[in-house]
């Protein structure tokens, strides 16, 4: 159950405006990383503690939301597949009404604000309005959830590019450039595709690939629930269907996964220790 501090996001009220401050407010676009409190930048650490009022979707982790001060006003506005709890524009309009009655405003997104996570509208709504603002790079979860599952997502012997693609549509289609992706020597990690991993994988051999190509799936990477499910295009899907895998997870596709047998280091809660 969410913290009982956290309350469901809303207008300022009507009976309590948001104390008034001489000086504008100002938000702060802060990408929180994949999960690990740890990953916080220094500059992620020090807007939090300076913000009024923090506004966090559904990626950010617990143990970063209790890095915010005590007086830090909390408002969730998550956003889930199919159970979107703020339609975007209303998270623009809020953090628009809060600025402009002088609070000094954290939207904390997770991974990176600007990587498949709408932080460049919400800036612009921002610009639009003149009000002032600051964007804070995260880490994106394919860099630490790759770090933390053992796997380089590139190698001079296997792989000199890396793509990252989003394998979730607006229309909850995928659809993707599959002669680019199924190319030689190349890792590609996928953000939101879980419910589409049989496509993907099938797509990826049909276009070329090797049925043997390494790939992965990493649930709620760099966490200490973190989870990681290995195979190839061939036999990931039935592997991670049996797993009972949910989001958020990535998937990494390219045989740097292999590298993970002997480059596993993380052990979460629960798990023993990989061989040194
Ligand atoms: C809307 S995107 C936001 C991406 C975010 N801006 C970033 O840079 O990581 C949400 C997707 O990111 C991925 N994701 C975020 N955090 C993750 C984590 N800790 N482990 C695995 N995947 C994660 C999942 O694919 C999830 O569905």
């Amino acid at each position: 159950m969410r913290n009982a501090m956290h309350r469901r996001a809303s207008k300022p009220s009507p009976q309590a405006p948001p104390k008034r401050r001489a000086a504008r407010g100002e938000v702060y676009l802060v990408g929180a990383g994949p999960g690990d409190p740890d990953l916080l930048t220094v500059r992620a650490v020090k807007l939090m503690k300076r913000a009024d009022v923090a506004l966090y979707d559904s990626l950010i982790s617990p143990g970063v939301l209790a890095l915010l001060p005590a007086r830090t006003e909390r408002i969730y506005v998550g956003k889930q597949r199919a159970n979107h709890t703020m339609r975007q524009e209303a998270i623009n309009d809020l953090l628009v009404e809060y600025a402009l009655a002088g609070r000094r405003v954290l939207r904390l997104k997770g991974g990176d604000p600007f990587v498949f996570g709408r932080g460049g509208e919400e800036i612009d709504t921002l610009s639009a309005r003149g009000i002032r603002f600051e964007v804070v790079p995260g880490i994106t979860a394919a860099l630490g959830a790759a770090a933390y599952a053992g796997i380089p997502l590139t190698h001079r012997d296997h792989a000199q590019s890396c793509v990252f693609v989003t394998g979730h549509l607006k229309d909850g289609s995928v659809d993707l450039d599959w002669p680019a992706l199924a190319r030689p020597r190349q890792t590609i990690v996928v953000y939101m595709g879980l419910l589409s991993l049989p496509t993907i994988c099938r797509k990826l051999i049909q276009y070329g690939l090797a049925r043997d190509t390494g790939a992965a799936v990493v649930q709620q990477g760099t966490t200490q629930t973190q989870r990681v499910v290995t195979g190839t295009l061939g036999t990931l899907p039935a592997r991670v269907a049996k797993a009972k895998l949910h989001a958020p997870t990535l998937i990494i596709v390219g045989n740097v996964v292999r590298l993970r047998e002997k480059l596993n280091w993380f052990a979460p809660d629960g798990e023993s220790a990989p061989p040194a």
